[in-house]
């Protein structure tokens, strides 16, 4: 009989890996900064020479920071809009995911689930704290 509550708590943790909602926003923040170190080329709030800027990144479709001139063809021509789901895929496997873009070659994957959704919980409620605007 336990048996079958060790499959139901499995379950339900399970589930629970794919709730956004459960990511640490503040955990996120080093991910961004430190441990993934995205902000070596992104900024939350302004556009750098290096990447597009990250800040309202959900429900923007991919490819499309006017600011940014540097897009591959493969990102404008991707169809992509950003949601947790597809920015969860992308930076899973940036080369997998939109093959060709031009953050392939630059970035590693995040393989680490419990860091990709944490940085994905801050990016849905960025701040520009640790923006390296220059
Ligand atoms: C070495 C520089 C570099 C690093 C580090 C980097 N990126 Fe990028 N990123 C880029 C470039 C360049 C592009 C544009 C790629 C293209 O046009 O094909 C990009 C594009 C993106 C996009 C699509 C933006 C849009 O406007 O459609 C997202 C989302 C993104 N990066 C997230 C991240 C995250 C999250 C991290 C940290 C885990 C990260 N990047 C780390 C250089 C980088």
């Amino acid at each position: 009989m336990w048996f079958r509550g060790i499959a139901v708590v499995c379950m339900l943790i399970g589930s629970n890996a794919t709730s956004w909602a459960d990511g640490d926003r503040e955990a996120g923040r080093d991910v961004f900064a430190y441990s993934a170190a995205c902000i070596a080329c992104h900024a939350i709030g302004c556009t750098r020479d290096q990447a597009p800027k990250l800040g309202g990144i959900i429900g923007r479709r991919a490819g499309t920071d006017p600011d940014y001139d540097a897009y591959s063809d493969a990102m404008k021509s991707s169809d992509v809009v950003w949601t947790e789901e597809t920015l969860d895929a992308y930076i899973a496997d940036p080369a997998a995911f939109i093959p060709g873009n031009g953050m392939a070659s630059a970035t590693g994957k995040l393989e680490d689930e419990t860091q990709r959704r944490n940085l994905i919980a801050f990016l849905k409620e960025p701040d520009n704290s640790v923006d390296l605007c220059f």
